[in-house]
């Protein structure tokens, strides 16, 4: 196949462009001349700025995936958003009542989904989002937490679920919870707390700042790695 063959358009904020096929779609926009500086960060699908809507040829329906991940294709419609619109409750860790289920009162839009499992088949983590809102409603914060871990913060589920449910934003704040509150203590950190506060490791840190970057940068360089 010759490299002419290989080239697709697709269409940026609807001007037409060719690029090369088999492109992730953040790097088809990069190579149709658009320099991103936000939706943009780890380029690897972990951090979830890149959220991006596209419909396919002779497809009506809308599309929502992460562009860094989602491979464009021909006659793809591309649009980039600069983020989800999902209102983020305020709440202040310390304040909360864990054992009041604050989910409900913080985002009691939760109570409203009606199990399409939209979320679900929009997440790009492929995470089993309904469930955890399912949990949330429940009560059972150490569900939410543990289901939504692997969450990147993108919001897809929030832009496409019908309740108007900030999904991503409940997983976060069960998290916040189950770290403050419910999961067991760490021994291993409590000691090394503990150490810290001692003065164990000052002469070493007293070192380090002694050191000028390319010292650093040496050390940093041989440093152990676990295989
Ligand atoms: S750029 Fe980080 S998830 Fe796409």
């Amino acid at each position: 196949m010759s490299a002419e063959q290989d080239m697709i358009r697709i269409y940026i904020m609807g001007k037409a462009y060719e690029v090369p096929g088999g492109l992730t779609i953040m790097k088809a926009m990069e190579y149709a001349g658009y320099r991103l500086v936000r939706g943009v960060g780890c380029r690897g699908g972990f951090c979830g700025a890149c959220a991006t809507v596209f419909r396919r040829a002779g497809d009506y329906k809308l599309y929502a995936d992460l562009a860094c991940q989602a491979t464009a294709e021909d006659e793809m419609y591309i649009a980039q958003i600069p983020s989800v619109p999902a209102e983020r409750a305020s709440w202040v860790l310390t304040e909360l009542a864990p054992e009041d289920n604050p989910i409900l009162a913080l985002y009691p839009e939760v109570a409203r989904c009606v199990a399409c499992n939209t979320c679900t088949r929009a997440c790009p983590q492929e995470l089993e989002v309904m469930d955890y809102i399912q949990a949330a409603l429940r009560g059972d914060i150490p569900q939410v937490a543990e289901l939504s871990f692997d969450c990147v913060q993108c919001g897809l589920c929030a832009m496409r679920c019908p309740a108007e449910i900030v999904h991503y934003h409940v997983g976060q704040l069960a998290r916040r919870i189950y770290g403050a509150y419910r999961a067991p203590e760490a021994g291993h950190l409590a000691a090394r707390v503990q150490e810290t506060a001692r003065g164990d490791f000052d002469q070493e840190l007293d070192k380090l700042e002694q050191m000028s970057k390319d010292e650093l940068v040496e050390l940093y360089r041989k440093r152990d790695v676990e295989s």
